[in-house]
């Protein structure tokens, strides 16, 4: 047959929240040549918890590699291209699992379940002086739901089967990416239990300094540190893929999704930031070789080492739990809509939330609140509401919170950012593009290709030490061409519903007590 000649192609795992992708991109150019996506379940068994199931998202990457394969042979790609393959992933989800059966030992407890909230209470009057940032300067994070520890004591405390296996030497923990690194590369049969620094970096943990799992965390937090994963850089060869189309291709990249965007961005330089509408919504800012410590209520999180002897760099992060979920609420337990795409329509039909505001703070409020107390409200609400108005809010919710995030970001930094570089699957929503332009009063700007958070994982697989198939240089890439959103509104009109927003979230808090 007359297959096209191409070069090197990596292939790329973006496995987030709501849904896991796999993408193939041409190693030269950066051009996507095929994916495939699966949506992934979500369990709520319970109010505030949210679980899933490990052996599901594991099947979901096995299925979209087999299709994204077979779509490459429709096209006359030879799939023997693919030299490399990366690991991008929804952070701090929880698993453990038995190594002597390959089995997961309970569902997945994913980043945004609230059942931790009486672990972290406890946890809490053990810090001095109860302050839930004590441990901020080491970890970057405070102590809260979000992160893998509270996640891991908790099933430690709760599953009995879990605290068999670990006294049997059986139990293994991780992220996603160490789940899915495991059974990818043999699982049960010598699979490669590791994790990459800007995983380990959401566990609460790690010490962001020393790049080592910290033993008085882990002794804070009762964790036995043998379940732990081996710590590696985000670019390097971890194992092969053992079974299925691409037997034998190294996994040689791995980042959690938001450093992956920062890469795929191309954010290397200090002061470069992005950031990315996916379940929730995540802005980080690239601040170079140091950790800078919030005192705006943000993250310090590692952004990337690409590399076994490559600097680390880090970035601060704002944290949104709920963005593009409110759509899937409002699909899936409204039922005002029958598909994501249709809150576009919805809301394009009137234009305006008609002073109707939505704080869907539904696993409490995270950056820069952190405030575990706050629940869910929809107020301003008259006859005249209709459930437009009720989409535009929603919409409307998402831009508020990045500006809530970007705000502090420019009082931490000094410098405020002058644009806004986004990604992410609502980012090909243009209302809310517009929005987000009006309500930060700065340009937004989209790359061409929107899917960076696999790309940044793809460019790490394929730059990594024995592959060598991809340039870290952003000028080999062929020009990315950007759409510009420019703010339309007047100043003061944003001003006006910005502060009305913030008197809708001041209304959120404290609900739960
Ligand atoms: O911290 C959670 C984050 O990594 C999840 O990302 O894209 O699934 O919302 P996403």
């Amino acid at each position: 047959s007359n297959r096209a000649v191409l070069g090197p192609l990596v292939g790329s795992i973006d496995q987030g929240t709501s849904s896991t992708r796999f993408l193939v991109f041409n190693a030269k150019t950066a051009e996507l040549l095929s994916h495939h996506q699966v949506e992934i379940k979500q369990k709520f068994p319970k109010e505030g918890w949210v679980e899933q199931d490990p052996k599901e998202i594991l099947q979901s990457v096995y299925e979209c590699v087999e299709k994204t394969c077979e779509k490459l042979n429709q096209l006359n790609i030879d799939i023997t291209n693919i030299k490399a393959i990366g690991v991008s992933n929804q952070r701090e989800t929880t698993v453990v699992w038995d190594k002597t059966t390959g089995e997961p030992l309970y569902d997945a407890i994913v980043w945004l379940d609230l059942r931790t909230q009486p672990t972290v209470e406890r946890l809490l009057k053990r810090l001095p002086g109860k302050n839930k940032s004590f441990y901020k300067s080491r970890t970057g994070l405070p102590l809260s739901t979000y992160f893998s520890a509270v996640k891991l004591r908790w099933l430690l405390d709760n599953v009995e089967e879990i605290r068999q296996a670990v006294r049997d030497g059986r139990a293994m923990f991780g992220t996603i990416d160490s789940w899915l690194i495991w059974s990818l590369t043999g699982g049960k049969n010598g699979g490669v239990h590791c994790t990459d620094v800007t995983n380990a970096s959401r566990t609460m943990l790690f010490n962001i300094h020393s790049l080592e799992w910290d033993s008085e965390l882990c002794h804070f937090f009762d964790v036995p540190m043998e379940i732990l994963p081996k710590v590696r850089s985000s670019s390097e060869i971890y194992g092969l893929m053992k079974s299925g189309a691409l037997t034998g291709v190294p996994i040689s990249g791995c980042l959690g999704d938001q450093s992956a965007a920062l890469v795929g961005q191309m954010c290397f330089k200090d002061g470069q930031a992005k950031n990315t509408y996916g379940t929730g919504c995540f802005l980080l800012c690239n601040t170079g070789q140091k950790p800078v410590l919030s005192e705006h209520g943000l993250l310090t999180t590692v952004a990337y080492k690409l590399g076994r002897d490559k600097p680390v760099c880090y970035a601060l992060e704002g944290s949104v739990a709920i963005a593009g979920a409110v759509v899937r609420w409002l699909r899936d337990n409204l039922g005002i809509v029958k598909s994501s795409g249709e809150v576009e329509k919805l809301a394009a039909e009137v234009g305006t939330s008609y002073g109707c505001y939505f704080v869907p703070a539904f696993s409490g409020l995270y950056a820069p609140y952190w405030e575990p107390s706050a629940r869910g409200i929809i107020c301003g609400l008259t006859q005249f509401t209709n459930k437009n108005h009720i989409a535009f809010a929603a919409l409307e919710a998402v831009c508020f919170q990045t500006r809530e995030i970007l705000d502090a970001m420019n009082k931490d930094c000094g410098i405020p950012l002058s644009e806004l570089q986004v990604d992410g699957g609502m980012t090909n929503n243009k209302i809310l593009m517009q929005l987000q332009a009006d309500i930060l009063c700065i340009p937004v700007v989209k790359p061409s290709m929107p899917e960076t958070t696999a790309l940044g994982a793809a460019m790490a697989a394929g730059a990594a030490e024995g592959v060598g198939v991809w340039s870290l240089n952003p000028g080999d890439l062929t020009a990315v061409t950007w759409e510009r959103f420019e703010p339309q509104i007047n100043p003061e009109e944003s001003e006006y519903r910005y502060a009305r927003w913030k008197k809708a979230v001041m209304k959120s808090m404290g609900w739960e007590t």
